[in-house]
């Protein structure tokens, strides 16, 4: 519809019609027919649910046509809804959480991801994803670091970005697109103790240098749809803050959007004490510049006569309206209300081949291999007489919390991946243990069955006489789904003390153990670092999980995923991140074994594996780190090389990580920054020069009154394999 068309519907619609433009519906409403249940109890109205102008999570092609069919006959002006749901890490192809997605450092591989995920939501009906988040995570304590890229700025920034193209395509017009709402504005990855929607208290320097950057990327983009965050920003919840949502996100990030909140968040600004009463809330959110409500009845019941009473001009109601109306243009859905939903689409695309091989090969690109002692791996599995163990053996629940409509059924096992293998189909198997202690407590959205104590035993003991028997065990362990996700924060991150245990008595008759680890998180792995010869992490790989790994394991596919985010060496480090501040006391092991450093007196400073750290089955030798000149000024541009070279005897993929210092700056500095990286494929014994171009871009940041820019003086900059590389040299920047 051209604009001059939508200005004229605006101009026509009634003020009802406006404030339902702001509503979005829970898809559970739909169930009810009439606004009874929990819409009657929420005090919405037959009209409200009549002039709504969206749902949250209703997905199927024959669901969403006639529900949109049904709807736009019975509004006064035939609106056609918007329908958004999670597709998160996929529709019903589900490729690896995020924070894995992450670890393959391969924005290319994210965004055909996203697009596979598109294309099976968009023939289902969906409109825009509640995806990519882009909060940043430095603690593993905290559930919903699985939904997220990782602990780095940089990193976090391009997959955000790559999820968004992969979503949106070349043209949202085109077949197959749909929107991106990008998500939590801002700062959700950082509540106090890694307690889900607790309090955040970051600087405001912090929060623009390391917090933003991804959100910003993820706007630049393209990004459709911005939603709001539960948590407070110097003791303002997002949804009620004029600064972030109008200084930040619409002046300096330029975003044109729409902005929603998160599920039911207006009602909780009563909670967060900044509201006296719904009215009161409808009227701070809309001030701010919160344009939808999702699932509250704040705007529903309170706009109205915030209105009437001029309390609230109109053209506040008008702003946000016109700026749902520009989504469903944006769309095409004033002309194609029904936009990709096809029934025939969804069979032939939902779960199609290509789209399994995309899963599975998103999957193998995100493992993380963090040993490999004896070179275990790869194993020969049609010679070697080998045994899976584990919990996570003949376990379908591999898709991460947030595969709401995915089946588990579709997911293929490890069991599964070994049964469909000829050389495999007979290689013996046990569960060892069940996933989680019987006393532990797992809230979520799926309970696990709670295992007998008996069992337990028989179970352990038919696991042992196995791992006797052969001459590798295969460990397969990790934490139940359910503890990662929205709610899932532990105080513990160590495995289930029914894992360990199996663990333990595997490697009293067993020395040759490979764990594989499958997490929504990063965890306390120490025993495992003593006991295994080798470490996969597998994370939640999704749909084609099992096959994934088996052909990690048996060397088909060589790893070379990279961590996204750190493992700690035990819970009391965190929140940890490798880009922190010097300190005026840094500890250095070698410098000084004296007391008053920064450091533990019982817990070393350093994780038990870094950021950007992973191994391959080759090995690789980095060049020393070469520059096109050691002095720059800001229009200057030089260039960072290295040579990285196959020293091992397959091949395999590396990744150089170039890393920013800045010596000495107006205020302190990180002890370095990620500002790029390279994937490079190789071969055994072939090299690759890679080139990092330096500008002064990267050499910005906030000063000492908050300006972004550069400051002349000295930068070390390091090229390597992930964090902790030494391998740099130093030049100048002069004015
Ligand atoms: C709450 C979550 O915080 C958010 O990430 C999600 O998109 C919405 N619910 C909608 O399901």
């Amino acid at each position: 519809m051209k604009e001059t068309a939508l200005r004229t519907l605006l101009s026509e619609m009634t003020l009802e019609e406006k404030i339902g433009q702001l509503i979005q519906l829970p898809g559970y409403f739909q169930n009810e027919g009439m606004a009874t249940g929990p819409a009657g109890d929420m005090g919405l109205t037959q009209e409200d649910l009549q002039l709504a102008g969206s749902y949250l999570s209703i997905a199927g092609a024959e669901k969403t046509r006639k529900l949109q069919t049904d709807f736009m006959a019975n509004h006064p002006h035939h609106i056609p809804l918007l329908f958004m749901a999670d597709i998160i890490n996929g529709y019903r192809t589900v490729f690896p959480i995020p924070l894995a997605q992450g670890c393959t450092f391969d924005p290319d591989t994210v965004e055909a991801g996203a697009a596979v995920a598109a294309s099976e939501a968009a023939a289902a009906g969906i409109h825009v994803t509640f995806s990519p988040m882009a909060d940043l995570v430095r603690d593993a304590r905290w559930g919903r670091v699985m939904e997220s890229p990782g602990e780095d700025p940089c990193l976090n920034g391009r997959i955000a970005a790559a999820m968004v193209k992969g979503y949106r395509g070349k043209d949202l017009k085109e077949k197959g697109t749909i929107g991106a709402c990008l998500k939590h504005f801002a700062g959700y990855g950082a509540p106090e103790g890694g307690r889900d929607y607790n309090t955040v208290e970051l600087s405001c320097r912090t929060l623009k240098e390391d917090y933003l950057p991804a959100y910003s990327a993820a706007i630049k983009a393209g990004c459709d749809v911005v939603m709001t965050s539960f948590n407070t920003l110097d003791r303002i919840p997002s949804a009620a803050n004029d600064w972030l949502l109008k200084q930040v996100l619409r002046r300096e990030m330029d975003f044109r959007g729409m902005v929603i909140t998160d599920w039911n968040a207006l009602e909780e600004l009563l909670r967060h004490g900044i509201a006296a009463d719904q009215g009161e809330a409808a009227f701070i959110a809309l001030r701010a510049g919160v344009d939808m409500d999702m699932t509250s009845s704040v705007y529903a019941r309170n706009l109205k006569h915030l209105v009437e009473e001029g309390k609230i001009p109109e053209a506040w109601i008008d702003d946000s309206a016109w700026r749902v109306l520009m989504l469903k243009n944006k769309l095409s859905l004033f002309e194609t209300p029904f936009r990709d939903a096809d029934e025939k689409a969804e069979k032939e695309l939902i779960l199609c081949a290509a789209h399994r091989q995309a899963a599975r090969e998103c999957a193998e690109k995100s493992f993380v291999l963090l040993k490999n002692e004896e070179k275990i791996l790869p194993l020969n599995l049609t010679e070697e007489n080998i045994a899976f163990i584990g919990p996570y053996v003949n376990n379908q629940l591999l898709n991460g919390a947030w595969s709401v409509f995915a089946d588990d059924e579709d997911t293929i096992s490890l069991k599964k991946a070994l049964l469909a293998r000829p050389e495999t189909q007979n290689t013996p198997t046990a569960p060892g243990c069940p996933i989680h202690d019987p006393e532990q407590s797992v809230t979520g959205f799926q309970r696990p069955v709670q295992p007998d104590k008996t069992d337990i035993e028989n179970t352990l003991k038919e696991a042992v006489q196995l791992a006797r028997r052969v001459k590798k065990v295969v460990l397969c362990l990790g934490e139940h789904r359910e503890c990662t996700g929205e709610a899932a924060s532990r105080g513990d991150i160590t495995l289930p003390s029914c894992q360990i245990r199996l663990l333990n008595a595997v490697a009293e008759v067993n020395r040759n153990i490979i764990v594989v680890l499958f997490s929504g998180r990063p965890l306390d792995i120490r025993p495992l670092r003593e006991k295994a010869k080798a470490i996969l992490v597998a994370w939640l790989p999704g749909t084609e999980g099992g096959n994934a790994v088996v052909r990690t394991l048996s060397g088909e596919y060589n790893p070379g995923g990279k961590l996204s985010m750190c493992f700690p060496y035990s819970i009391g480090q965190l929140p940890i991140h490798y880009n922190h501040l010097n300190t005026g006391r840094p500890y250095h092991e070698e410098a000084d074994n004296g007391r008053f450093f920064s450091r533990y007196q019982d817990i070393p400073n350093e994780p038990l594996y870094p950021f950007g750290f992973g191994l391959s089955y080759t090995s690789f030798a980095f060049s020393p780190v070469k520059l096109s000149a050691d002095r720059m000024t800001r229009k200057d541009r030089i260039t960072a090389s290295v040579t990285v070279t196959n020293t091992g005897d397959r091949a395999g993929m590396e990744t150089a990580q170039l890393y920013l210092r800045d010596l000495a700056g107006s205020v302190a500095r990180p002890v370095r920054q990620l500002k790029d990286f390279r994937k490079v494929s190789l071969n055994p014994g072939e090299s690759r020069e890679i080139t990092f171009l330096i500008t002064e871009d990267i050499l910005k940041f906030y000063n000492l009154q908050m300006q972004y820019v550069s400051e002349p003086g000295a930068f070390d900059v390091f090229i390597g394999p992930d964090s902790r590389t030494e391998n740099g040299a130093r030049f100048m920047l002069t004015e």
